[in-house]
């Protein structure tokens, strides 16, 4: 892909805009009965879809984050994804809401839900703005997903391609995808 151009669009902001909206009802809807939501966004692809709905959000809540690392090629192995940014909070007896960009093979998900659940928080859902079905090795409980994509290399709304195109507004595909 050349220096200046742009991914072509897969998602436009119009839908994502209006996907997010639904999300948030949805997610709104299932914790009518929460006093409060922890929102935990897996940094970094995660920070402008959690923006977004946190914001379009009305159950009382609060935002916290924390960031995995995953060992170069070994997506599929078990102990390929490691915690380098922990919460700041205790989720212990706390309503949690995982909030990813993307579910690939799910195993950066398996990983998190295994950890977070192991504090025992009263309750543990997770949300992602996109999922691969096709990719999918690790059995992953997904309570709300944004969009089911092809397996095509997307970029925008918090997603890169080498750090880079994160802050498009819209999800797109690298050329030659
Ligand atoms: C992406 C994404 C998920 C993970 C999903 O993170 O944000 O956390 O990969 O892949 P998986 O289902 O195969 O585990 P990435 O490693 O690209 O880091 P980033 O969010 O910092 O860009």
């Amino acid at each position: 892909m050349t220096k200046d151009a742009l991914p072509r669009v897969l998602i436009d902001e119009e839908t994502i805009r209006k996907r997010v909206d639904e999300l948030a009802r949805q997610i709104d809807a299932d914790h009518a009965h929460v006093d409060e939501l922890v929102l935990v966004g897996v940094l970094k692809g995660s920070f402008i879809f959690l923006a977004d709905l946190s914001r379009r959000l009305t159950v009382p809540r609060r935002v916290d984050f924390l960031a995995v690392s995953t060992y170069p090629g070994e997506e599929r192995m078990p102990g390929a994804v490691r915690l380098v940014l922990d919460l700041r909070i205790d989720i212990s007896g706390r309503h949690v809401l995982l909030v990813e960009d993307i579910v690939d093979t799910g195993s950066t998900l398996a990983y998190l839900q295994r950890i977070l659940g192991a504090r025992e928080p009263a309750g543990l859902r997770t949300c992602t703005l996109l999922r691969k079905r096709a990719r999918i090795t690790h059995e992953v409980q997904v309570d709300y997903v944004g969009f089911d994509i092809p397996d095509v290399w997307v970029v925008g709304y918090g997603l890169d391609w080498a750090e880079r195109y994160r802050t498009l507004p819209y999800i797109g595909v690298v050329d030659g995808e």
